[in-house]
């Protein structure tokens, strides 16, 4: 059966892009067949992400019925499928989001997995991707702000009726300014499934174009991302997470 995740914050910025495209690629290594989709109609970037060439037919395109969602499925190197979002504002006109849950329904069937980028904020765009949703993966960094957006989506995630599959808490940099684990599980209600540390690996895949598993499969960044697939996928999987410098590849030797 498909299931239909939407990652969402509230907030802007805070991974919601970052955290599809891996998890993505990552369900897509573990044999998963996984489609992801740019439901951030204003400002798709999520084929930046991946490292997709312009596509004639785009999201934008299926939600004004001028074509199948299928006619509008990138097929990637690695297997993963991309469904993006038309880049220009012309692709705004006549676009209709409230089309989204019938169109997904027309993704499901065939793949296991159908994610969903979601827009920032919590307007049409996003509501409407968390109520076609089964299931919304939050995204949050760990600062109030950031939670709090994300304690908003979870309120409209949970008067949709939609699950709620875990947090993931991004952009760590352990320090003494943030929020801690147990603050945001206490604040959101929900587990943290991982941290993802602030790490300049992330910005240097976005600048190759591709997810950090792909631009480095073994960083310790691809390995975390690695572990939520498992966890959303259900699977046992042991994540080989070394820390940057000499003592981590030390400590690395003897784990
Ligand atoms: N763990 C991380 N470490 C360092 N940089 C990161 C990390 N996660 C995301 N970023 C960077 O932060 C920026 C925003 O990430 P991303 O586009 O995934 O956020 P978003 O929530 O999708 O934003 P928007 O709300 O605009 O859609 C990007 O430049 C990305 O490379
Ligand atoms: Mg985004």
């Amino acid at each position: 059966m498909t299931r239909l995740i939407c990652v969402s914050s509230g907030k802007g910025g805070v991974g919601k892009t970052t955290v599809t495209s891996n998890l993505g690629a990552a369900l897509t290594h573990f044999g998963a067949d996984t489609v992801v989709l740019d439901a951030n109609l204003t400002n798709p970037n999520l084929g930046f992400h991946i490292g997709i060439p312009l596509y004639p037919k785009t999201l934008h395109d299926v939600l004004k019925g001028d074509a199948h969602i299928t006619e509008a499925m990138y097929i990637h190197d690695s297997g993963l499928r991309v469904v993006p979002a038309g880049l220009s504002v012309e692709d705004l006109k006549d676009t209709s989001p409230e089309n989204l849950s019938d169109v997904l329904l027309d993704a499901v069937g065939e793949p296991d997995f159908v994610l969903i980028d979601s827009a920032a904020g919590l307007g049409n765009e996003s509501v409407n991707a968390i109520e076609a949703s089964d299931e919304v993966l939050i995204v949050t960094n760990p600062n109030l702000p950031a939670v709090t957006d994300a304690l908003k989506t979870v309120n409209i995630a949970e008067e949709a009726g939609t699950d709620i599959t875990g947090v993931v808490l991004n952009k760590v940099r352990n320090n003494d300014a943030e929020l801690n684990q147990e603050e945001v599980e206490s604040m959101i209600g929900y587990e943290v499934l991982m941290h993802i540390p602030d790490h300049q690996k992330v910005d240097e895949a976005l600048a190759a174009k591709k997810p950090i598993i792909h631009h480095d499969p073994d960083h310790h960044v691809s390995e975390r991302f690695k572990k939520v697939a498992a966890d959303v996928h259900g699977l046992d999987y042991e994540p080989r997470i070394r820390e940057d410098g000499f003592l981590g590849k030390i400590l690395d030797r003897f784990r």
